[in-house]
């Protein structure tokens, strides 16, 4: 209740300087006519729906949304004004001299491979995991809401499947982390029966397992005691106020083989619903593990999601951010090149995840092998954060990651669905006029030469020349010199 102190304050001011002003002197009205002013300000802060900040800040809100401003005017960006260009980077994507008319239908990637019986058609962005509980009450809702208006996905990330993913008739990816929220037994472990309840929902288009996100690869999730609600409590089974850890790594499998079969007993109790992974990926050996036990069992999951190690988080800071794992480019190329020496690539789709912002950065991910791209962050400023990293205090001034009700309920729904459909619309309306003014009419044509590096004074070189990229099923053919020492290594049976 602070946060209303400073409009308290100029409300008893103003009402004792106008008190003043009546009954002492008419001087007393050069402080009360700005109390009063400021009063108003205030009292319309609290009232309109528009600004979430300002509802949950009155007055104080103000300074905020100036510095955002001063920022966005600062650096150029943030503002639609016709400038031209302003970023040199050392990347380009490749025009056409000759470029195409841009499709008019969004394109969509079928995710589902020969052992799935009800593939879906994914959007080229879609909203990346956030779990709530990271996330508002409303937060989650807006988004869901967004994704049911422009037909992407919602991923719930791994906090379950609550209320607000199912209230706005979203299409939903339903994942599921190392503490089982949503489908967790009484020792904590996999309850397969409430798993294969939930998969059920029509709401419910895919099931992603979640083994690692690019902020901290190698630590479970954390969800700091002062988010932990009575509502996430119950969501999640586990004591009000107290910090929920996941662990590190699943408990019902231990090895790559093992891993596989999961997926595909997920699969089997989704109804066959497309079932696939998320990671960041660490080395290429423990990849390719995956990848041989794959080709061993005979079972491929639908898809793969590739977290770079440029993610982010709505926990605590764990200190291990960006330091472990491959940044997405990498982690990229890895996968697709793995899927592709192992004959697999055709059935198994690529979704990217790490900093993907504006339609280019969904053409760069495509380029460098993904199907599809996911956003988190970028979804959380649509929804109406403000940057303000106080993700992990609860008391976030948007309402958008906190488990405060009066700070949640400053979000309004439909406004900020309406803004999430928007820019989830126009960034694939970007990247579609991308890919034409490169001369391309889909997603399919795109190759590795249509990215460039900047590699010294005066000198560019494509993606296809910079990274080895393997043909089909080379890896069981033959694998060539520079992966035959990580593919000799690669056990189905052990991750280390
Ligand atoms: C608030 C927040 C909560 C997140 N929660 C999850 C989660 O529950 N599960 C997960 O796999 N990733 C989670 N992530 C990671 C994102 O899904 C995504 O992989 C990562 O942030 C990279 O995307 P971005 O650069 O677009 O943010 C979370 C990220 C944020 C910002």
């Amino acid at each position: 209740m602070r946060r209303f102190l400073p409009l308290l304050l100029v409300a008893l001011t103003a009402a004792g300087t106008t008190v003043a002003a009546s009954a002492l002197s008419a001087g007393w009205w050069l402080a009360a006519g700005p109390a009063l002013a400021l009063t108003c300000l205030g009292g319309r802060d609290l009232l309109q729906r528009r600004r979430p900040v300002l509802r949950n800040h009155p007055l104080v809100g103000h300074l905020r949304y100036r510095t955002e401003q001063a920022r966005a005017g600062g650096t150029g960006t943030g503002t639609d004004e016709p400038f031209g260009g302003e970023r040199d980077g050392d990347e380009f994507l490749v025009p056409s001299l000759h470029p195409v008319e841009a499709a008019e239908e969004a394109p969509v990637v079928r995710v589902g491979g020969p052992d799935c019986a009800q593939p879906y058609d994914m959007a080229l962005l879609n909203v990346s995991a956030m779990s709530f509980g990271a996330l508002s009450s409303h937060a989650v809702l807006a988004l869901n809401r967004g994704a049911a208006l422009g037909r992407f996905a919602q991923d719930t990330g791994e906090g379950g499947l609550s209320e607000y993913h199912l209230r706005g008739g979203g299409d939903l990816v339903w994942e599921i982390g190392t503490g089982y929220f949503g489908c967790r037994g009484a020792d904590g472990g996999f309850d397969a029966r409430e798993f294969a309840d939930k998969a059920a929902l029509p709401e419910v288009k895919c099931v992603s397992l979640k083994l690692s996100q690019g902020a901290a690869p190698g630590s479970g999730a954390v969800l700091p005691g002062v988010k932990v609600s009575a509502e996430i409590a119950r969501e999640r089974k586990v004591p009000v106020g107290e910090t929920v850890v996941s662990p590190p790594c699943h408990r019902v499998f231990s090895t790559p083989r093992e891993l596989v079969l999961f997926l595909a007993r997920l699969r089997e109790l989704a109804g066959g619903k497309p079932t696939g992974f998320k990671l960041c990926v660490g080395s290429r050996r423990e990849f390719l593990a995956v990848c041989g036990a794959m080709v061993a069992e005979g079972v491929a999951p639908d898809f793969v999601v590739v977290d770079g190690s440029e993610g982010g988080t709505g926990a605590a800071p764990t200190g291990v951010a960006g330091r472990l794992g491959m940044p997405l480019t990498e982690g990229l190329i890895t996968v697709h090149n793995a899927l592709v020496g192992v004959g697999l690539r055709d059935r198994v789709r690529i979704g990217a995840s790490g900093r993907v912002a504006t339609g280019s950065d969904v053409v760069k991910r495509l380029v460098q092998g993904a199907d599809y791209t996911n956003a988190a962050r970028a979804m959380m400023l649509a929804v109406g954060c403000v940057r303000a990293r106080r993700c992990h205090t609860g008391a976030c001034p948007a309402g958008v990651a906190t488990q405060d009700p009066l700070r949640a309920h400053a979000v309004n729904v439909a406004d900020k669905a309406g803004q999430v459909w928007r820019y989830q619309r126009e960034t694939v309306r970007d990247a579609v006029s991308v890919m034409a003014a490169m001369g391309v009419r889909g997603p399919g044509e795109l190759t590795p030469a249509h990215l460039v590096r900047r590699t010294g004074p005066g000198t560019v070189r494509s993606y296809a020349e910079l990274y080895e990229w393997l043909a089909p099923g080379e890896l069981l053919a033959g694998p060539p010199d520079s992966w035959a020492t990580d593919w000799k290594a690669a056990d189905p049976d052990s991750f280390r």
